[in-house]
């Protein structure tokens, strides 16, 4: 089976650069990304490619090599699912907020708007991959609805997850440590379908780092893999809260942890807590998925994942507001970094939006600086919490476009995401320019304490 056309539908964080690096690395292969959002399908097709809606490093440089040449956006759905032979979805599949589930369960509405819209367009024969992350058993729905629906020709249903992270995803493309396709093993047309996909990433993965499993199987090991990524994060951030009371250094800990082969060192940073769209997300899909089956334990054991991080949010705020002699009421307080982590402008989840929400409560002024948020982004977010007006929100929150003007006249300053920027600011005008004492919260682990205690700074790090 070879391939010639393929189409992904959803155009956002996993769907463009997916794409990109798939229409890069096979130049005989057409790729068109189609979205129902035709902003985002604009700045997609910008002519100046640094203006893309995705920031990424290394992402425009590939996108202006295939774009035009084999790689396309469009908002033309329907002609992009008619002309491929493989149609990737690649849509969002929030936290439902809503009805059965709400809260906990994925919302699928949009991949089911998916199979309705190929069943009601296919002519040929299509093999459909599921790249968006799903809960396990979700091929089974798509294929009920294609075959039910559709216009008699055959499907097969590919689950390809993604593992990319923001902020590395480009080289998370070219280099992924496995590439995970699951599919219908057991018959012939599945195998077939499977090899068409492999086939296509062996243009730049090798084999063996290519794992076929059985549908199931793919599905579940994604959402595995985030909660057991997430794991690591709340183990860390609980015991940041343990070295702070007993004098450890949760840095120091972490690498002498981490040290331990059957541990390893990643994903061992302490930090005011993880956001992100995913982790929160699928880690309540699969306290949902086991509740389903009445694995009550099994649910209890990952929710707790997530009720640390929310108390590791809760806490780095509450530690700002007794700090400074438990009122932050009409005291300033800059925010340094917006994002849920560097290197990307995506803001969804981030620990950021809770700790302002919590100091706005606490009738703070909030000032916020983050080198790539827009600031409507910023407003959104908070607007999104429904917490106050969104009048209140524009009133008490200004975001500024120097790290300076946020810290200038500020009573506390915390760091909330690592831009590597933020190392090296002039931390001495900084303290100059605030009101004393100068209060400074390092959420990150980003900072030197010495050099800041040195220059007159009440320092506060995340577990030390
Ligand atoms: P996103 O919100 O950035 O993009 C999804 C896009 O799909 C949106 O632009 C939306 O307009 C479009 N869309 C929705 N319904 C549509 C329809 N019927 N037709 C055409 N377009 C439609 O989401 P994302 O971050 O790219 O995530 C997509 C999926 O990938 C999710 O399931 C997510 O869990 C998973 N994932 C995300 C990441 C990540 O780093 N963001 C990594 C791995 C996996
Ligand atoms: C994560 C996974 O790493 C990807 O493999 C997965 O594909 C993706 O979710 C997804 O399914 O969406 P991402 O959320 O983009 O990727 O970024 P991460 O690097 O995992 O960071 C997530 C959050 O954890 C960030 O807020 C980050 O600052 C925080 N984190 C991460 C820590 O606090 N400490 C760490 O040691 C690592």
């Amino acid at each position: 089976m070879i391939i010639k056309n393929i189409c992904c539908i959803g155009a956002g964080y996993v769907g463009g650069p997916t794409m990109a690096v798939i229409a890069q690395k096979c130049p005989e292969i057409d790729v068109t990304v189609v979205d129902i959002n035709k902003e985002r399908i604009d700045a997609w097709n910008d002519e100046d490619v640094e203006n893309i809606p995705i920031y990424e490093p290394g992402l425009s440089a590939v996108v202006k090599e295939a774009r035009g040449r084999n790689l396309f956006f469009s908002t033309d759905v329907d002609a992009a699912i008619d002309k491929a032979d493989m149609i990737f979805i690649s849509v969002n599949t929030p936290t439902k907020t809503y009805g059965i589930g709400k809260g906990m369960a994925a919302d699928l509405k949009f991949i089911e708007l998916c199979a309705r819209q190929i069943a009601r367009v296919a002519k040929n024969d299509k093999i459909v991959v599921e790249k968006s992350t799903l809960p396990v058993r979700t091929a089974e729905a798509l294929k009920n609805i294609l075959d039910n629906t559709g216009n008699g020709v055959n499907y097969q249903i590919l689950s390809n997850p993604e593992f990319l992270a923001e902020g590395t995803a480009v080289d998370d493309l070219m280099n992924p440590d496995r590439v995970l396709i699951g599919g219908d093993i057991d018959t012939e047309e599945g195998k077939q379908a499977v090899e068409a996909l492999v086939d296509i990433y062996a243009h730049w993965v090798s084999r063996e780092r290519l794992l076929t499993t059985n549908v199931w199987s793919s599905e579940l090991s994604k959402l595995t893999a985030n909660a057991f990524l997430a794991q690591r994060v709340s183990s860390i951030n609980a015991m940041s809260e343990l070295c702070e009371k007993t004098g450890a250094d949760v840095n120091e800990v972490a690498k002498a942890v981490g040290m331990d082969s059957r541990i390893g060192p990643k994903f061992l940073k302490s930090s005011v807590g993880f956001g992100g769209s995913c982790f929160q997300k699928d880690i309540l899909n699969l306290v949902y998925i086991s509740k389903s089956f009445g694995l009550n334990e099994v649910a209890d054991y990952w929710e707790q994942v997530i009720l640390m991080n929310d108390h590791q949010k809760r806490r780095f705020a509450a530690k700002i507001v007794q700090t400074l002699f438990n009122t932050v009421s009409g005291k300033k307080i800059a925010l340094l970094g917006w994002a849920f982590k560097k290197d990307t402008n995506d803001t969804r989840e981030s620990a950021a939006i809770y700790v302002a929400d919590y100091l706005l409560n606490e009738q703070a002024e909030v000032m916020v600086y983050d080198p790539k948020v827009k600031t409507e982004q910023i407003y959104a977010d908070l607007d999104y919490l429904n917490t106050r007006s969104s009048e209140e929100n524009r009133a008490r929150v200004k975001v500024v476009n120097t790290p300076y003007e946020a810290t200038k006249d500020s009573h506390a300053v915390a760091v909330l995401t690592e831009w590597d920027e933020f190392i090296a600011l002039d931390w001495k005008k900084i303290y100059e320019e605030m009101l004393k004492p100068a209060f400074l919260f390092d959420g990150r682990r980003l900072l030197e304490r010495k050099t800041k205690e040195e220059i007159g700074f009440e320092f506060y790090a995340i577990g030390s």
